[in-house]
């Protein structure tokens, strides 16, 4: 083969891959960087008996770590803080920013999506790409910007290539989106896709079972639930725009429950 044919079928691999942008000048060699300089995490600084290896660290410690630092945040940006100290989710690894959040952090609404996509990595802001535009014209119907809802991901890194995030993923995340939506203390709870909706609200079904529905979302730090409606995900809708309708349906029923401001679950 000639090496500019070699050059594209390589690089196609990698495309086909997930490793779908550039993001430096030069290539990094990363198995060899941490094969020499461990990467350590947070929940293990302190606690010089454990082991400093993210291969010897068990789960459990990571998660634990993750719940020590996340309840130890008391204003959000403590918790920033602590999610840019914190070594134990992979994707960090990975991502170019960290994705917290962007919004009003007073608003009444908090939206919450899966995880950052490729320009959302490249801002280190949520909802900035595609999906994201179509999630402003979505929030101009029912009368809202970013000046009255709050967004963030259940995910604060991308995962590469947009691949599917992993369980393990989800749940190292899950104690610093906890802590946020008590930090936020949101009336309502915006769960758009599905990744976000079963995270939260412990459910399996797909999200057009889920979606429409109102539920009770409760932090373990709070004493009240908090009402939480399931929607599609725009990036999915720019996929599918004949579901467009279904997304109206659920716009209707959050814009209902913002101005009566009564827990719809609540209400006969
Ligand atoms: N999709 C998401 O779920 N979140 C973002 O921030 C961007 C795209």
């Amino acid at each position: 083969m000639e090496s500019s044919e070699a050059s594209l079928a390589a690089l196609r691999w990698l495309v086909e891959a997930g490793a779908d942008e550039a993001v430096d000048e030069v290539a990094h060699d990363r198995m060899a960087r941490r094969a020499t300089a461990p990467v350590r995490r947070t929940a293990l600084r302190s606690s010089p008996a454990k082991p400093s290896s993210p291969s010897l660290a068990s789960n459990d410690a990571v998660l634990a770590s993750a719940r020590d630092l996340a309840h130890a945040a008391q204003d959000l940006a403590q918790l920033r803080a602590a999610l840019e100290s914190f070594d134990g989710c992979t994707l960090r690894h990975d991502a170019t920013n960290l994705v917290f959040a962007d919004g009003n952090p007073r608003a009444r609404i908090m939206i919450l999506g899966e995880g950052p996509g490729a320009e959302e990595d490249r801002q280190g802001l949520p909802f900035v790409g595609a999906s994201g535009k179509l999630l402003d014209r979505m929030l101009a119907c029912i009368g809202l910007d970013r000046t009255s809802v709050y967004i963030s991901n259940v995910l604060f890194w991308r995962p590469p290539g947009n691949r599917t995030p992993t369980g393990n993923e989800l749940a190292t995340c899950l104690p610093f989106v906890e802590r946020h939506i008590e930090l936020v203390d949101p009336a309502f709870l915006f769960l758009i896709g599905g990744i976000s909706a079963k995270t939260l609200l412990g459910r399996s079904e797909g999200i057009l079972r889920l979606r429409g529905k109102w539920a009770h979302y409760q932090p373990s730090g709070m004493s009240h639930p908090i009402p939480a409606l399931a929607s599609l995900h725009p990036a999915y809708l720019l996929r599918q725009p004949g579901q467009k309708r279904l997304a109206w349906q659920d716009l209707m029923a959050l814009q209902a429950a913002i101005r009566s401001g009564k827990d719809p679950l609540l209400i006969g």
